[in-house]
């Protein structure tokens, strides 16, 4: 599919890789998702991502990496967005409608997928902000479930509002058609989720890092304590984040993995910090 620009004096100019927006849901001022036609070539495994974006002033591409936050068996393709106020993307981003398009190469890759994981017991999913997009995916497989007998979802953001995109899509998918049929009234105990704020009240508050170390979430969930045995995590923040989940995941005796060679728990940023 080729991208068809606004029609200016100028020649029109078509761009290789071209989706067309479907829908577009804003979540706060900062956050919205939007769903894009999926290119029928495209395969990816749930967790990956992929770079998308919009032609840029200069008729390059102005491309930036984006988790796929739909699973792989969806029709469509769904994106979990930040808009940064003078971000050279999402600035422009933010805008989208139906019927618009964007860039998308479709090359997927990450290390957020179950094939880097040894086989376990629990599987843990451990975000902050924006970084719940690949989970979004890959709590909607299924592939997930036939693997893990539980997930938890620990999401931490500063206010409740950037809560609501993971609690929404929880709470859908606890009357999926599809995992409602393959493990029906035991989906509760099959998937738990624990959101957190940071910044304001909560029926659920603090940090990821204090939440593991202090053992509340275990205690909170009723869960039995973490062990390289049976647990299996992924992690996806900001660097600062990553690092310090990271030694608390060590600290229970767990080792980071990759796709070459299957651990217990692997890492990728959610997104690119200034100075990284
Ligand atoms: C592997 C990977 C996957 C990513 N997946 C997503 C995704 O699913 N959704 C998404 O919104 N972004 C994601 N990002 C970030 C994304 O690539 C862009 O940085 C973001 O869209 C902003 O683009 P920009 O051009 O507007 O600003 P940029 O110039 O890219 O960023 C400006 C600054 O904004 C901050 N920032 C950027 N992205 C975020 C974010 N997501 N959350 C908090 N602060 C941020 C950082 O401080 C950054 O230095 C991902 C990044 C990586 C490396
Ligand atoms: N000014 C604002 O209101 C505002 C709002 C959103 C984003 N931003 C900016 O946007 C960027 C990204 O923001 P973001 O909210 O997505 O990410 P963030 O600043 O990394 O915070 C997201 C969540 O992760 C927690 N967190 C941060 N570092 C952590 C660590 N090392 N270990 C454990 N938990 C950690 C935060 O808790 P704490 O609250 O305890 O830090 C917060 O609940 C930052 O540069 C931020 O300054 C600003």
């Amino acid at each position: 599919m080729t991208l068809d620009l606004p029609v200016t004096e100028a020649a029109k100019v078509t761009v290789p890789d071209a989706q067309t927006v479907t829908s577009v849901t804003r979540w706060t001022d900062s956050l919205f998702s939007f769903r894009v036609t999926r290119p029928a070539s495209l395969r990816f495994r749930s967790g990956e991502f992929v770079m998308i974006g919009l032609p840029g002033d200069n008729g390059k591409p102005l491309l930036r990496a984006y988790s796929i936050a739909s699973p792989n068996w969806d029709d469509e393709l769904e994106f979990y967005s930040i808009i940064v106020p003078d971000g050279p993307l999402t600035s422009r981003l933010q805008h989208i409608k139906p019927g618009d398009q964007i860039i998308l190469r479709p090359k997927p890759v990450g290390t957020l997928v179950l094939d880097a994981l040894l086989p376990g017991k629990r599987l843990w999913f451990l975000a902050t902000g924006t970084g719940i997009a690949p989970f979004a995916s890959l709590m909607r497989d299924p592939d997930t479930y036939e693997r893990y007998e539980q997930v938890i979802m620990m999401h931490t953001c500063r206010t409740g509002e950037e809560l609501v995109y993971g609690a929404e899509l929880v709470n859908n998918l606890r009357h999926d058609p599809l995992l409602g049929e393959l493990f029906g009234e035991d989906f509760a105990s099959r998937l738990k989720y624990y959101p957190t704020t940071t910044r304001e009240p909560s029926p659920f508050m603090g940090r990821i890092t204090d939440n593991l170390t202090s053992g509340k979430v275990l205690s909170d969930l009723g869960l039995l304590p973490i062990s390289p045995e049976t647990d299996r995590a992924m992690i996806c923040g900001s660097l600062a984040f990553n690092v310090d989940v990271k030694a608390v995941l060590e600290g229970f005796g767990l080792h980071e993995g990759a796709n070459s060679e299957p651990r217990e728990f692997v890492v990728e940023k959610a997104f690119v910090g200034e100075g990284v």
